[in-house]
């Protein structure tokens, strides 16, 4: 998403540079929206694939939202004529025959959640899409889905200071055998240790509007980072390192999705892999950050208004 305008601009030929990278350190799943950009982030994603095996890459789709030449958010549509116009598009940009997750970016109040998934089981009865995920819903609209067609993956926020997940939604999807792509790990960078006070957001990058960024929220959020580059420095972990290691051990059903966009933030997300550490360690790391903490919440109000996860 970072590598297609939705934080500021960023550099397509480190974008592509990036994901070779994280493919050729091992790295299979490649999220991606077709909205980012407009198409721009699938291209990419076709750019990096080229001249590699197809069924070494696990590509997850989100569709739905609807933008305009000028950048503009308009709603979302996720009708069944909408699913396979949109799956239609993204197999041509992305050069792919199949989609192996495809999901409603976010549930569309407007089309019971049974029809969307209804087109998308279709897709995978006719072999372009293997399987069915959702985004952003919460349980209600969950059980919904997943008894028109078994859900396979829940794409959501999940980091340190966005818990809200684990009340509800994680407890069903796992007892319905679901996994979670956690999204947000680094909280769109506040939690990386690399964001600062007085760090400039262009008008096109999210986080511009995003409440937690926001000036009168910022030094609360940043002082928690500082309480916890101790505890991570402590343990000779970077600040984001500690923040990812801590979902990758919320179980082996919660998968971080890490926006690094380049490669020197590649090779620091990867190095959140060959950690070692203790319960006490992540403890103490769970403890510099409690539940709650966070001054503002993850979208500004009208979004939270409209997401069916905080319902
Ligand atoms: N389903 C949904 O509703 C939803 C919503 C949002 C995202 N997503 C998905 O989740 C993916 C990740 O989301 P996200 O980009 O917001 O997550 P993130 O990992 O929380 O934030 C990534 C941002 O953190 C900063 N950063 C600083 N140090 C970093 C490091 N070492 N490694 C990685 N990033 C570092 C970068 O911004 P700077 O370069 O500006 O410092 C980067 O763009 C997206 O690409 C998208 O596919 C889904």
């Amino acid at each position: 998403m970072g590598m297609s305008g939705v934080y500021g601009p960023s550099d397509d030929a480190e974008s592509v540079a990036t994901v070779r990278a994280a493919l050729d350190a091992g790295i299979t799943l490649l999220d991606t929206g077709d909205f980012y950009g407009m198409g721009h982030n699938e291209l990419l994603i076709r750019d990096a694939l080229r001249g590699r095996r197809r069924e070494d890459v696990v590509i997850s789709v989100k569709f739905g939202a609807l933008r305009g030449p000028d950048n503009r958010w308009g709603g979302n549509d996720a009708r069944p004529a909408a699913v396979w116009n949109f799956l239609a598009y993204t197999l041509r940009r992305l050069g792919t025959d199949y989609v192996d997750v495809y999901r409603p970016a976010r549930v569309d109040p407007n089309v019971p959640i049974e029809e969307t998934v209804g087109a998308i089981a279709e897709a995978i009865e006719q072999g372009y899409v293997r399987r069915l995920g959702l985004s952003e819903a919460g349980v209600e609209t969950i059980r919904h889905a997943h008894a028109v067609h078994p859900v396979s993956d829940l794409q959501i926020e999940y980091s340190l200071i966005s818990r809200g997940v684990e009340d509800e939604i994680l407890p069903a999807c796992r007892e319905l055998g679901i996994t979670i792509t956690a999204y947000g790990v680094l909280s769109r960078g506040l939690l990386s240790g690399h964001w600062s006070r007085d760090r400039a957001t262009s008008a096109g990058d999210f986080r511009a509007h995003a409440p937690r960024f926001a000036a009168e929220n910022l030094d609360r959020n940043l002082a928690l980072v500082e309480v916890l580059r101790r505890v991570a420095g402590a343990r000779d972990v970077t600040v984001a390192q500690a923040a990812i290691a801590w979902v990758l051990s919320r179980g082996d059903d919660v998968i971080p999705l890490v926006g690094a966009r380049r490669r020197d933030q590649l090779s620091e997300t990867l190095g959140a892999l060959d950690l070692e550490l203790a319960p006490d360690d992540l403890a103490a790391i769970e403890a510099a950050v409690p539940p709650d903490a966070a001054a503002g919440a993850r979208y500004p109000e009208f979004v939270m208004a409209d997401l069916d996860s905080e319902r």
